[in-house]
């Protein structure tokens, strides 16, 4: 009962903030992390903080530094959304020590199945001590099933009961409920796609260092990196070439781990496009 299902891990979001917040409510997060958080926040005339990263990482110490007596949410994307960093153990464990009980803290977990580092923290055990958090998963990432839109919260009875009288009474659709089912048990379709991630990380890093490009390592399922010329243009480029990444503003790109054969692709199409 302390599960939410939502029509995507979006839907989740979107409920606790209409659960949680009212007009001019304050919540936080990081600069350069998923847009969905601030999208959803002003649309409920809240007001978002949204600390720069350190490093392209989350910065927990600002970030608490930011919760005032308005703060009803925090936001964390573990592994971020669009730079593939991480919060480690550490990191959350101070952070969790300190933050006002009365602010409920989200860790996004979409990216969660593909993270290698063993400094990933387990937030569960948060949940488990009886702190305000949830916990999202997807089944949109690693499951490949981002059209059936389903994902779940994880969190304490209390806000899902909240959660559960905003919601609508049949959000999810049952054929997505039948696949999220059968996806949780099929352990080699996961297997799998970590492994080929993994390659696929390890191959483009090295081709990226070979032409001197700089990224983020990531523990995500794609690559943030910078190619010294104008993101936008390199992106347009691309496009005309026939791969498709992401310009996430200035220098900065993102782009998707794919197959072996979609990885020497962009990066034939990439070397090209830079003149590396
Ligand atoms: C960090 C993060 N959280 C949540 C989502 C939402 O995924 P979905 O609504 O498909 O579960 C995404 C999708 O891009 C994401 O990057």
């Amino acid at each position: 009962d302390a599960v939410i299902l939502g029509n995507g891990s979006n839907e989740i979001i979107e409920l606790l903030v209409r659960t949680f917040m009212s007009p001019g409510d304050h919540a936080v997060t990081s600069d350069n992390s998923f847009s969905v958080y601030h999208l959803i926040v002003r649309a409920a005339n809240g007001n978002i903080t949204m600390v720069p990263m350190q490093d392209g990482h989350y910065d927990l110490k600002k970030i608490r530094e930011s919760i005032t007596s308005r703060t009803r949410m925090v936001f964390i994307a573990n592994p971020n959304n669009p730079t593939g960093t991480i919060v480690t153990t550490a990191d959350v464990r101070d952070f969790m020590n300190s933050v006002p009980e009365d602010v409920l803290v989200v860790f996004d977990e979409a990216y969660a199945e593909y993270v290698t580092s063993p400094e990933y923290p387990d937030d569960m055990s948060y949940l488990r001590a009886g702190h305000n958090v949830a916990i999202l998963r997807t089944f949109s990432k690693i499951y490949g099933l981002a059209g059936l839109r389903i994902g779940y919260g994880l969190t304490k009875i209390e806000i899902t009961n909240m959660v559960n009288r905003v919601r609508q009474p049949f959000n999810t659709n049952s054929l997505a409920q039948v696949a999220a089912l059968a996806a949780l048990d099929d352990t080699s379709h996961v297997e799998n796609s970590r492994r080929i991630n993994k390659e696929g990380k390890e191959f483009l890093y090295k081709e990226f260092d070979s032409i001197g490009i700089k990224y983020l390592p990531t523990e995500a399922n794609f690559i943030y990196f910078q190619t010294g010329k104008d993101g936008r243009e390199i992106f347009d480029a691309m496009l005309k070439e026939g791969v498709i990444i992401r310009h996430m503003g200035g220098q900065n790109l993102r782009v998707t781990i794919g197959l072996p054969e979609e990885n020497r692709r962009f990066i034939s199409a990439l070397r090209k496009v830079s003149g590396r």
